[in-house]
């Protein structure tokens, strides 16, 4: 039995990476601010839209988001239930309420049909995730924000690289997040990007990431900011890393057709909305039974294949279960959902082992 390690995630480098670090070293450009703005500039350029503001991670990207909205104590904030905790908590850090939404079956996406119920006197903004690379029914959720006069701030942490009917995730978001932690398309480690299409919002978030220092006054701070910046080291690293961009997701989208292609028949692959196209970040897909996802996901690993379970629903946490509308369809989803290894260093023959693994415990 072949059980050499198969990881869910690694990040792939080379020599670019290392001499983009080394170069970055040099005290001149390590006390500058070029790495950074070097970073900015691609991503925006690579993107698409927007002008990029690095930060420390996805996370604080989007409390930076939240504060620009100027959400607060007394709204609601509209989210999937089904997505990381760090798209709530950016919603409670600025003392507003996450409102949790049930996700489509298939797609596993919170869609206009599950936001529209939760809609209040009270409801400010909606936060589409596209999860796991898959794209959010963004289209119909900027309707409907449109239709309440509402702010959309997209989670795009997992959507790098996916597109919505040909244009990049979070084109017309009034603003956008990604993250870059050490498992997302592309890494720097620890790391983040928020745009917004607003200028005042833009300002702002960069003011407030820098301990609130304006930029045309040094030695003064205008208001109580935060020191979210992204490090030179990081900024290097992503530099590189965008220069990989289209080969990675070329790759991955490959490694999900394959999975599907061997796997359609006994497990059920979160489904794309029409019109888009995933970055596949991470292959997600629901057994037909909730009893059989921890014993296949035990007999993957015991056979050297990391997998991870699906989110849990976000009212199972405590600091969000009180008052929470139940969410059956995440909860099915969440029960019967794994991700399978997905990282574009992975080769055909270790995606045929995983497909065979899986069709071998439901043999
Ligand atoms: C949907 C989603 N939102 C937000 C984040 C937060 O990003 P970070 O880990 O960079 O803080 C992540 C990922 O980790 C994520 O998957």
């Amino acid at each position: 039995m072949n059980t050499s390690p198969i990881s869910i995630y690694e990040p792939v480098f080379d020599q670019d990476e290392i001499d983009a670090v080394v170069a970055c070293m040099a005290p001149d450009r390590f006390n500058s601010n070029r790495p950074i703005e070097e970073f900015e500039q691609a991503f925006s350029a690579r993107c698409g839209f927007g002008r990029a503001i690095a930060v420390g991670n996805g996370s604080v990207a989007l409390h930076l988001a939240m504060l620009a909205a100027g959400l607060g104590p007394g709204d609601e904030v509209i989210v999937p239930a089904l997505t990381f905790v760090a798209t709530a908590n950016a919603v409670r850090y600025v003392g507003a309420t996450p409102v949790f939404a049930d996700v489509d079956p298939l797609t596993w996406q919170m869609g206009a049909q599950q936001a529209r119920p939760l809609i209040s006197k009270r409801t400010r903004a909606i936060v589409p995730v596209h999860l796991y690379g898959h794209a959010s029914p963004v289209t119909e959720l900027r309707r409907l924000a449109e239709e309440h006069n509402l702010l959309v701030i997209e989670d795009c942490a997992e959507a790098l690289g996916t597109t919505v009917d040909g244009e990049p995730a979070g084109l017309h978001a009034d603003a956008a997040v990604f993250s870059f932690y050490k498992n997302k398309t592309i890494t720097t480690g620890e790391g983040g990007v928020v745009l917004s299409r607003h200028a005042d919002w833009h300002d702002r978030m960069v003011l407030l990431k820098g301990q609130g220092v304006p930029l045309d006054r040094r030695f003064w701070h205008e208001v109580v900011g935060y020191n979210y910046r992204m490090t030179n080291l990081a900024a290097a690293v992503g530099t590189a890393q965008l220069n990989k961009l289209e080969r990675f997701v070329e790759r991955k989208r490959a490694i999900l057709q394959r999975y599907r292609a061997a796997l359609a028949d006994v497990l059920a692959f979160q489904e794309d909305i029409p019109g888009s196209q995933s970055s596949g970040w991470l292959v997600s897909a629901a057994v037909p039974q909730a009893s059989q996802r921890d014993p296949l996901m035990a007999f993957l690993g015991e056979r050297g294949i990391q997998t991870r379970p699906v989110f849990l629903p976000l009212q199972r946490f405590p600091m969000y279960a009180q008052g929470a509308m139940p969410t059956p369809n995440a909860e099915a989803i969440s029960a019967r959902g794994l991700s399978l290894p997905s990282w574009p260093g992975l080769d055909d023959a270790q995606i045929d082992r995983v497909s065979a693994t899986i069709k071998e415990f439901f043999k």
